[in-house]
């Protein structure tokens, strides 16, 4: 690829995106039925500094519902209605070492071990203030909104398909529930939650709402302060420990970054400090994370020097 003298960073990624474009491996999560129809050749990235400036190459303009990647965003709001204190009574921060979707609360608290499995994300969307699903929602949207600094949408068949094929996610919200650590019913926390996931993103807005997380708090688009730096720097920390599930370990050790994956493709990776980046790749592999997703991000740790550690 010639080098593109006015944004050299675009070659650089667009080199990554070669480099992992021919990779077959992994499959397009089918357990949400609708996720099965995404493109498996869809590839793109994205990289956004904590002073607004925006890098992409390939398809990093295509919509895709973000899914698990919510979870850190909402985790960061929860955190700033309601503080560390009030949060960790209804949810750990410790690594589960888990799949995304165990069945697993810690058996002394009763809570889920953290909020980046999908037992601690109906939890954390359960704390957003709000009486009712719709009430609840509409904060998770605005808030997600600002972290992505446009509005985003609910892609409806995604989230027809996850509500009526989510028992398991059901399941989990009541035993929650049982277990006291729910702060809403079920029904609620699993409505606000089915349709917080099926919000849709680019690999460009998870890049920018990655980047707001690496400022502390201050979308670097637009300026405005999304949450408190400490909601910033806590979520940034969990996502070091649990973001990437049972990979979590291995994750830290090859790229060294605080991300978060989901199964609609997106991966968020970001640097405190430094920037945010946003890929899309729907193909899994068995822990649910994009296979080139996570090969474009060890090769840009690796060739770039961009580890944390
Ligand atoms: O709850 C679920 O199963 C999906 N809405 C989200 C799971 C997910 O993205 C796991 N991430 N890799």
């Amino acid at each position: 690829m010639a080098v593109d003298l006015r944004d050299p960073l675009r070659s650089v990624l667009g080199s990554i995106l070669d480099e992992v474009r021919d990779r077959t491996d992994g499959e397009v999560a089918s357990y949400i039925p609708e996720l099965a129809k995404a493109d498996p050749r869809a590839l793109g990235i994205a990289l956004a500094s904590t002073h607004g400036v925006v890098h992409e190459a390939g398809d990093s303009a295509v919509e895709f519902t973000i899914q698990s990647v919510s979870k850190p965003f909402v985790f960061a709001l929860a955190l700033d209605a309601l503080g560390l204190e009030e949060v960790t009574r209804h949810v750990g921060l410790e690594p589960s070492g888990e799949p995304f979707n165990a069945i697993s609360l810690d058996e002394a608290s009763g809570r889920p071990l953290n909020p980046m499995i999908n037992a601690g994300a109906i939890v954390t969307s359960s704390l957003i203030p709000g009486d009712t699903a719709d009430e609840k929602f509409a904060r998770i949207r605005a808030g997600l909104q600002a972290f992505a600094g446009r509005e985003l949408d609910v892609d409806e068949a995604v989230f027809a398909s996850e509500a009526a094929t989510g028992d398991r996610n059901r399941a989990l919200a009541y035993l929650t529930r049982s277990a006291g650590t729910l702060a809403s019913t079920a029904e609620i926390a699993t409505t606000a939650y089915f349709r917080q996931c099926s919000l849709t993103v680019t690999a460009r807005d998870l890049a920018i709402m990655a980047a707001t997380l690496a400022t502390g708090g201050v979308n670097p688009v637009t300026g405005e302060r999304v949450v408190g730096e400490d909601a910033a720097r806590w979520t940034t920390a969990v996502m070091t420990s649990c973001g990437m599930y049972d990979a979590s370990g291995d994750w830290l050790v090859r790229v060294g970054l605080p991300a978060k994956s989901g199964v609609g493709g997106g991966i968020v990776a970001l640097q405190p400090g430094q920037f945010g980046i946003g890929t899309f790749s729907p193909p899994l592999d068995a822990r649910g994370n994009s296979v080139r997703g996570v090969a474009m991000l060890e090769a840009l740790s690796s060739q770039s020097g961009l580890h944390l550690l």
